[in-house]
């Protein structure tokens, strides 16, 4: 399986402080924001990433994380998405690099303390998508699923009266059918492709199988008092114990 990061994106909810810079590259506590959902990845065994930037500062990115050797990663590619039309549009730029493969999104805001392997390990032999569900006090600003069993029946963007408690969180699993549907999908009322709306089709397929999370979970981008809780829990963890998140091996390579 392959990864792809999302970086892209203007952060305008965090503004001024994304005003000059990427979303993606402000610190979490030592380390940028964007080396967490790759560690994220790399834990769960792919070696294989291609990281779709946009807005500003894409050329950082380069920079900071160069070919993903630091990261144990065999490759890292990298994509600028021109313009702002949503996480399903970001996804579909990737089709070329995915090839045959299925492959693991993950938003680059999306901080997870825990592991996702196993549901990147049972993916590996079903079809369709997957999703990571999160159980959260204020599922209205989520993409937010009707389960069924094992599967999910419905997603539905940020709803208004949400049918359960959880999150559809920033990581998803999709068989290479996805590139097919998200050229058919409609932009939403903002304008975008909708990584929501790919969700729902699998989901009224019966192809959308979830696990739950039973790691923390944190979106960073949401807001500054999320960015500000997301390094306090980072904050919190990194000085208990250092090697988190595979910082050991950042710490080895880079002689911090
Ligand atoms: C995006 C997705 C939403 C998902 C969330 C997870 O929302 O649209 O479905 O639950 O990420 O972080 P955004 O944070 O872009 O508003």
């Amino acid at each position: 399986m392959k990864g792809v990061v999302l970086g892209g994106g203007l952060g305008t909810r965090l503004y001024p402080l994304t005003k000059i810079t990427n979303k993606h590259l402000l610190p979490l506590y030592n380390l940028p924001m964007i080396y967490y959902p790759i560690f994220t990845l790399v834990e769960a065994g792919i070696n294989e990433v291609i990281l779709v930037t946009g807005g500003n500062s894409a050329g950082d990115f380069l920079r900071l994380l160069g070919n993903g050797t630091q990261f144990g990663l065999k490759r890292l590619s990298y994509i600028y998405q021109e313009e702002e039309k949503g996480i399903a549009h970001a996804v579909s730029l990737t089709s070329e690099f995915i090839g045959n493969d299925k492959f693991v999104v993950i938003l680059g805001d999306n901080i997870l303390d825990g592991s996702i392997s196993h549901a990147v390990e049972q993916f590996k032999h079903e079809k369709g998508a997957k999703v990571i569900l999160k159980e959260v006090p204020n599922p209205s600003d989520y993409g937010v699923p009707v389960i069924e069993g094992k599967k999910i029946k419905k997603v539905i963007e940020k709803p208004k009266k949400p049918p359960t408690n959880y999150a559809v969180i920033g990581v998803y699993m999709y068989d290479t059918g996805v590139f097919k549907i998200i050229r058919n999908l409609k932009p939403s009322a903002r304008g975008e492709l909708e990584i929501s709306d790919v969700n729902d089709w699998y989901a009224r397929n019966g192809e959308l199988t979830y696990e739950i999370f039973n790691g923390w979970w944190g979106d960073a981008g949401v807001s500054v008092d999320a960015l500000l809780e997301v390094n306090n829990y980072v904050a919190k963890k990194k000085k208990e114990n250092p090697h988190h998140w595979g910082l050991r091996d950042v710490r080895n390579r880079f002689g911090r």
